[in-house]
């Protein structure tokens, strides 16, 4: 009876090793196994039953032979379970697993317009000089976008400056000057203000012109405010903007909102002045307009020229950034083609 037992038990240990089946042996597999052998009407009871026949001597070691295998069959069972569960939680895994050193999908991030970036460049020179940014509407008034200005209606620079017009008294503005009457107008001097924004021209697009562009203006009205003031203010903001070396240079010229007026020429940033492609061999890059606020200008924003005095000038966001950038054709910075504009980020 002894040898049965331990035979139970072999029979049972092979069963569960027996690898490839093991594989196989999923929870129900196990449960049919366990009332097998230890079930009621299982091999081990079938034993156990018959024990009837053992003389007293032999039955406690017979029963004390039985429990201690039946503890070993459900032991060995439990363990394959765990086994099996871990086997296959193993192989969960295995299916499930992502492959964390693949490259990411990072999104392609957007970036400022060069346009953008070279306006808020300006204003943070200007800014550090201690002007404040005024805005003024695009869609503006005739009287402030030229007649404030001292460009009266026939003046031949109304010509110069065609533009679209809504009614015959509203227009989008040709210039950001209207915001310098606008500003004078509503606050006494000292004044010193910056105000970039747009502009429109009814001028036909090609390489340097389209009938929308940036400008950024410039004003300053104070007592004794002088042409050195304005020579300083632009000196100190070309040498920011192009580098410490930078000379700039005063051309006359005529604006009918500033007397005396200038264009104004930075030296080439490139060739230092020898002349070079960028500058077209000149040596000099022209980069504004400037000149010491009209009279007319004051008086018609209610300020007295008998007292105060002021300069202004405005400049050309694109042509900064073209020159900037060597752009050489203006239509780049409009078409909005992901190959040019990904190349100032
Ligand atoms: N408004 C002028 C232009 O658009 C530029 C300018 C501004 C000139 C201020 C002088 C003073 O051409």
């Amino acid at each position: 009876m002894k040898q049965q037992l331990l035979n139970i038990k072999d029979a049972l240990l092979s069963e569960l090793d027996s690898s490839e089946k093991a594989q196989k042996l999923d929870a129900s597999a196990l449960e049919a196994l366990k009332v097998k052998y230890l079930g009621k009407k299982g091999e081990l009871t079938a034993i156990l039953r018959s024990m009837g026949s053992l003389s007293p001597e032999e039955r406690p070691v017979i029963g004390q032979l039985a429990n201690k295998i039946r503890s070993e069959i459900e032991a060995a069972i439990e363990e394959k379970r765990a086994a099996v569960a871990e086997f296959a939680k193993k192989k969960k895994l295995e299916l499930e697993k992502v492959d964390i050193s693949a490259p990411a999908k990072i999104p392609a991030l957007g970036g400022k317009h060069p346009i953008s970036m070279i306006q808020e460049q300006l204003e943070d020179i200007f800014l550090g000089m201690g002007f404040d940014i005024a805005e003024g509407p695009e869609i503006e008034q005739e009287y402030y976008n030229f007649t404030a200005l001292n460009t009266p209606e026939n003046h031949p620079a109304r010509d110069m400056q065609d533009t679209f017009y809504i009614t015959p008294d509203i227009l989008l503005r040709t210039q950001t000057s209207p915001v310098q009457a606008r500003t004078m107008e509503k606050t006494k001097p000292p004044i010193r203000i910056i105000s970039p924004g747009r502009v429109y021209r009814s001028d036909a697009v090609d390489a340097t012109h389209s009938p929308m562009f940036h400008q950024l203006e410039g004003l300053v009205v104070d007592k004794g405010i002088t042409m050195g003031d304005l020579k300083g203010t632009l000196d100190l903001f070309a040498k920011t903007m192009f580098g410490g070396e930078t000379k700039i240079r005063f051309r006359p010229h005529h604006f009918p909102f500033t007397e005396p007026s200038a264009e104004v020429d930075v030296s080439c940033f490139v060739c230092g002045g020898k002349g070079c492609r960028l500058c077209k061999g000149e040596g000099w890059i022209e980069i504004l307009g400037a000149g010491m606020v009209h009279p007319n200008v004051l008086r018609n924003c209610g300020i007295d020229p008998e007292v105060y005095s002021g300069f202004a000038f405005g400049m050309g966001i694109e042509r900064i950034v073209m020159t900037k950038y060597a752009i050489n054709d203006m239509r780049l910075l409009y078409e909005n083609d992901l190959r040019f504009l990904s190349q100032f980020n």
